[in-house]
């Protein structure tokens, strides 16, 4: 990983007449993101009809559709305390809001791991850049927890982050039971697949930019994990999926949990539900900041469609170490689904 810029300095230092440097500059760009008309509020998933007895039938032939058609949704009462929603995300904007030598504390340390403040995949000196800093820790199993990184202010970060994590898990292995039953899978299974709940978290700093249409604040991407569990710090939107070709700006409510299937669900529910192509992008105005939880599976899984799923279909995936497939997604920038990576399974 080569060092670059912190993007939030850089926003600051400039003014409207300076020009952003030329490898932010992304010629794909070119959309208005902030024109609300062209904005589609998500497909909504209310867990708390899933599990309501009554509506739970209902609301889960509805996730099994939304999965299929937009691999995104937002998660409405998800039981997350608000309290807590409220807390993280007012620590969250403090710690960004801090000059840069105190974030620096917490500086990646350049050994790909990711976890700490920085940048990720930037790999050589020509690639475009990514108009974001990220801070990423890992946060379960908790024996693996670094707490190095773990910033001491403001003072509830470390204890809000702790509770949120936990409280994802809950989220987490609620959907799982609800997904698995969807596939046709027993539920345990996916329990199992998922039990220690591995789980890191990134936190995006997205500076507003003068030439907003210009650069983009995460490259196109899908996720390398099972699904992502997205929260809006700021409630300033910015995310933007590939749907049936073309890219879409999507809106979410306030304290809305963002869903999105990953690679590794695509694999195992043998293409039932496939990743989608992502990226976030910028605006003129307003910072914006978010917070992605990962949910994966155990390191040592051997990453194959469940069988089943495939019963006496035909495989559309063959099968590899979840390990080994993070360290190539890890390996390369981020240029769209990691195609590159399933082709070869
Ligand atoms: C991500 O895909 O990692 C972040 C998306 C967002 O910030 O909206
Ligand atoms: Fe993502």
């Amino acid at each position: 990983t080569l060092s670059v810029p912190n993007v939030q300095s850089l926003a600051t230092s400039l003014d409207k007449s300076t020009q952003i440097p030329e490898r932010y500059v992304r010629p794909e760009a070119n959309v208005d993101p902030i024109a609300p008309t062209n904005q589609i509020e998500l497909p909504v998933i209310d867990l708390a009809k899933l599990t309501d007895p009554e509506f739970s039938k209902e609301e889960a032939a509805k996730l099994h559709l939304t999965c299929q058609e937009w691999s995104f949704f937002q998660l409405l009462n998800h039981g997350v305390p608000e309290e807590l929603i409220e807390g993280l995300k007012a620590d969250t904007v403090e710690f960004f809001n801090k000059p840069l030598e105190e974030k620096m504390v917490y500086k990646q340390d350049n050994d790909g791991t990711l976890q700490g403040y920085g940048q990720a995949f930037v790999f050589d000196e020509e690639q475009k850049l990514d108009w974001s800093d990220l801070f990423y820790v890992m946060t379960r199993p908790v024996a693996l927890r670094n707490m190095k990184f773990w910033p001491k202010s403001p003072s509830t970060f470390r204890d809000n982050i702790d509770r949120y994590s936990l409280e994802l898990t809950k989220v987490a292995s609620c959907l799982w039971h609800y997904i698995a039953t969807n596939l046709g899978v027993a539920a345990e299974v996916f329990a199992q697949l998922f039990k220690d709940h591995p789980q890191g978290m990134r936190f995006n700093y997205y500076p507003p930019c003068p030439e907003a249409d210009k650069v983009i604040g995460i490259s196109p991407h899908s996720d390398g994990t099972g699904f992502s569990i997205l929260l809006q710090i700021n409630d300033v939107q910015g995310l933007q999926i590939r749907k049936d070709g073309e890219w879409i700006a999507v809106s979410a409510s306030p304290n809305a949990l963002i869903v999105n299937m990953g690679d590794i669900t695509e694999i195992l529910s043998n293409g039932i539900y496939k990743s989608k192509e992502h990226r976030a992008m910028i605006n003129t105005q307003n910072p914006r900041l978010s917070l992605v939880a990962f949910h994966g599976p155990d390191d040592s899984l051997m990453l194959q469609p469940l069988p089943e799923v495939v019963g006496d279909g035909k495989l559309n995936y063959g099968s590899m170490r979840y390990q080994e497939f993070m360290k190539a997604a890890f390996n390369k920038k981020l240029e769209g689904k990691e195609k590159s990576i399933l082709e070869k399974l």
